[in-house]
């Protein structure tokens, strides 16, 4: 089952796995994948951390990073804005709503011995620029950039080291600049997609794209979670399988136990659409926290990279109220999340859910193959 792709990079299996937790990583390609850190939610000292811990622990084998370089956002073009100037575009109706919200469910305050969460790290060219750099000073073998194509120094600083540059779209119109700009690799992402998305289904992107940009290869992400799956996303043409949503159920994930419970439970009508988390649709578990900011009473999202910025501290206290396990604390717990998530129905180890699409992969080939004998 090995593809160009995976000779390239030097991996066993086409299964690219993005996660932001390092032993999810790690575990991956140990098992034959190619695991991809997402940095966003890392200072670049905390990516420097992860990156050395993960190259420690992957036993040699090759992984990537995944920045993100937004083409659009607040600020863009204009040197970008320092945090304080972001921070006072943040109305007082906004702040004032989100701390209601969380006084309804009965949140708590961070306590003052509490690090606050940093609310800027990534989604803006600064802050991808910055875990770049780092990224760069480790043994990577894929870099990978969310919401736009990277910028071109980006992708020559890459190429001069040897390592392959990825860039993520949700069209035929984004996928062609991503080629123009220079990108090795294209992630087609469907509608189904945790995380940010568009509004176009795998199942009609994965080709479009892969004909558009032919010859340069395509990975399928959006909604792959089996050997069925991956045997579909490899006849629409795609060299190999971008997963994101699978691996927070993992045993490795280092997801809260009440997330974990949350996700498990779910069904895939349970995700929506929306600007919650950073600004821009991105898909995630339905809660009491998306539907809230679809509410009457809602002052609307703010544009990236305010969202995320008003944002960040009740996230955080979400989090850790969810932790204390009270009745009903689980509320307003969320994640980005993709329709797969109803078939996340177990907390395995990552080499599992490996094996188990490997697996169900060669069986689903072996079975379309004995229709052609019969
Ligand atoms: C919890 C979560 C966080 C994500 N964060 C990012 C991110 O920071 N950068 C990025 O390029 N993609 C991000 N994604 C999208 C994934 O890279 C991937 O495209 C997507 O998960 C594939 O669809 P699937 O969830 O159906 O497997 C995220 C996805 C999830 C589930």
């Amino acid at each position: 089952m090995k593809t160009e792709l995976c000779k390239r990079l030097g991996i066993d299996v086409p299964i690219f796995a993005f996660s932001h937790c390092r032993d999810v990583v790690a575990a991956v390609s140990r098992a034959g994948g190619l695991g991809v850190l997402g940095a966003v939610a890392y200072s670049p000292a905390q990516l420097e951390l992860e990156l050395k811990w993960i190259d420690e622990h992957t036993d040699g084998k090759p992984y990537g990073v995944d920045t993100v370089i937004p083409a659009k956002y607040i600020g863009k073009g204009e040197g970008g804005y320092s945090k304080e100037q972001l921070e006072q575009m943040i109305t007082p109706a906004h702040r004032k709503w989100i701390n209601d919200l969380l006084d309804k469910y009965g949140v708590p305050p961070l306590p003052d011995e509490v690090e606050h969460f940093e609310g800027l790290l990534g989604w803006s060219e600064q802050g991808g620029r910055a875990h770049f750099e780092v990224a760069m000073s480790h043994d990577i073998a894929l870099i990978a950039n969310a919401l736009g194509p990277p910028p071109e120094d980006i992708i020559s600083h890459a190429h001069d080291k040897g390592v392959l540059v990825a860039a993520l779209c949700g069209s035929v119109h984004q996928a062609l600049k991503q080629k123009s700009a220079g990108v090795d690799i294209v992630i087609a992402s469907g509608y189904e997609a945790g995380g940010h998305t568009g509004e176009i289904a795998s199942m009609v992107l994965t080709p479009q794209v892969v004909d558009a940009v032919a010859p340069t290869p395509v990975l399928a992400a959006g909604g792959i979670g089996s050997g069925r799956q991956m045997a579909a996303a490899m006849a629409l043409g795609a060299q190999g399988v971008w997963t994101g949503s699978i691996w927070l159920t993992t045993q490795e994930s280092d997801a809260i136990p009440a997330l974990k419970r949350k996700l498990v439970a779910a069904d895939s009508t349970q995700t929506v659409r929306s600007r919650a988390i950073s600004g821009k649709p991105a898909r995630q578990l339905v809660t009491e926290y998306t539907k809230a900011w679809e509410s009457e009473d809602c002052p609307g999202y703010l544009p990236m990279p305010l969202q995320f910025l008003a944002t960040a501290d009740a996230t955080q206290r979400i989090t850790r109220h969810a932790q204390s396990g009270a009745e009903g604390s689980d509320a307003l717990l969320g994640t980005a999340v993709g329709q797969v998530v109803g078939q996340m129905n177990a907390e395995r180890p990552v080499s599992k859910v490996v094996y188990d699409l490997v697996e169900e992969y060669v069986s689903t080939i072996e079975r379309l193959k004995a229709l052609l004998d019969d």
